[in-house]
């Protein structure tokens, strides 16, 4: 099958658009065809070898945290798919990823693809979904009319974080580019502000709750705009100081699984409309490289970058 690889850590031009073996599905196990597959930050932070503490990956290895495509071999054991099911499918970084033609994956690892979603949107939900369902509503615990803060509502987390605390009843401010400033607005958030022109600690005060995606300066700024016993919920990003004792707030890592039941409730919001799927750019599985040059430059928000597999 086509796919990409890279053999070694380093730049994005140490991924290969080349031939592998196909994967070979355990018994319990499906094979999926793939059709839309993700590059988030994670997929460049990890091939840069940055993150080997975190996640140390064999090599070679395929990258590609999350994608849909559709099922076209089952293993014996497999009560739970049938050739032909639309799914979507994560995988772990440590593990073989979506940039492939064909991905195997068990039973916690894939879910119904919602009808009225393409492969491509899919794909936008999946993780970053489960993503924003944890620091939220899992972390952060927010609650029908708080005040919540979303640092970085523009990118995929971020666009998904700002309609789901909407749903959630809260009122949201996030923080953006000022070119993305109308384009958070239009994802339902009640006050834009753009980090580029103005200071977020000037606009606000007694937020409950801030889910931060960006980190550094703008975690550490935001403790003097929370409310004491407030919570900040953060994903891994930029470092920061933790000053949370000093303000009187709680500071707590969200602590991303891709659990079957999120999954599948994320991509079940996004059937009904209430979470509307946010595609930054798509790119055929060969620009791969280009995907990841794109992603590391900090060139792409207003959602996920998918490479187009099939
Ligand atoms: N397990 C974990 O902890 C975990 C899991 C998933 C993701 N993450 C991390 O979470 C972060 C967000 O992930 P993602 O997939 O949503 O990334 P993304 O799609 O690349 O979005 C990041 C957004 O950050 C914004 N941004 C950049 N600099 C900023 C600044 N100084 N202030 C405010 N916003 C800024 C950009 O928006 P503008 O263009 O508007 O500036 C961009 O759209 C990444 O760092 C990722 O690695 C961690």
């Amino acid at each position: 099958m086509k796919a990409v690889q890279y053999a070694r850590y380093g730049g994005p031009d140490v991924l290969d658009y080349t031939d592998i073996a196909d994967p070979v599905p355990a018994d319990d196990e499906v094979l999926i065809e793939v059709h839309a597959a993700s590059v988030a930050p994670g997929d460049w932070k990890v091939r840069s070898g940055m993150l080997q503490h975190l996640f140390p990956v064999v090599l070679p290895t395929v990258p590609g945290r999350d994608g849909a495509g559709v099922v076209v071999a089952v293993g014996p054991k497999v009560d739970y798919a049938e050739v032909g099911d639309e799914v979507c499918f994560v995988t772990q970084h440590v593990e073989q990823g979506g940039a492939a033609e064909l991905v195997a994956r068990g039973r916690h690892d894939i879910a119904p693809k919602p009808a009225n979603l393409s492969f491509t949107e899919a794909t936008t939900i999946i993780h970053a979904g489960v993503c924003a369902w944890i620091g939220l509503v899992e972390t952060a615990r927010i609650e029908a009319g708080q005040t919540v803060l979303i640092l970085g509502g523009s990118g995929s987390i971020g666009s998904l974080s700002v309609q789901l605390a909407k749903h959630l009843g809260a009122t949201v401010a996030a923080t953006c580019h000022s070119r993305n400033a109308d384009y958070v607005a239009g994802l339902g958030a009640d006050t834009v502000i753009a980090y580029d022109r103005e200071n977020f600690a000037d606009r606000l005060t007694e937020v409950d709750a801030v889910f931060d995606l960006v980190g550094g300066a703008m975690h550490e700024a935001a403790y003097g705009v929370m409310r004491k016993g407030g919570v900040i919920a953060w994903l891994i990003a930029k470092p920061f100081e933790d000053h949370s004792a000093d303000f009187g707030v709680r500071d707590v890592q969200a602590v991303i699984e891709d659990r079957p039941d999120l999954t599948a409730k994320v991509l079940d919001l996004a059937g009904q409309g209430v979470l509307r799927p946010q595609v930054a750019r798509e790119l055929p599985l060969a620009d791969c490289a280009e995907a990841h040059r794109l992603m590391e430059a900090g060139a792409i928000s207003r959602g996920r970058i998918v490479l187009k597999v099939r």
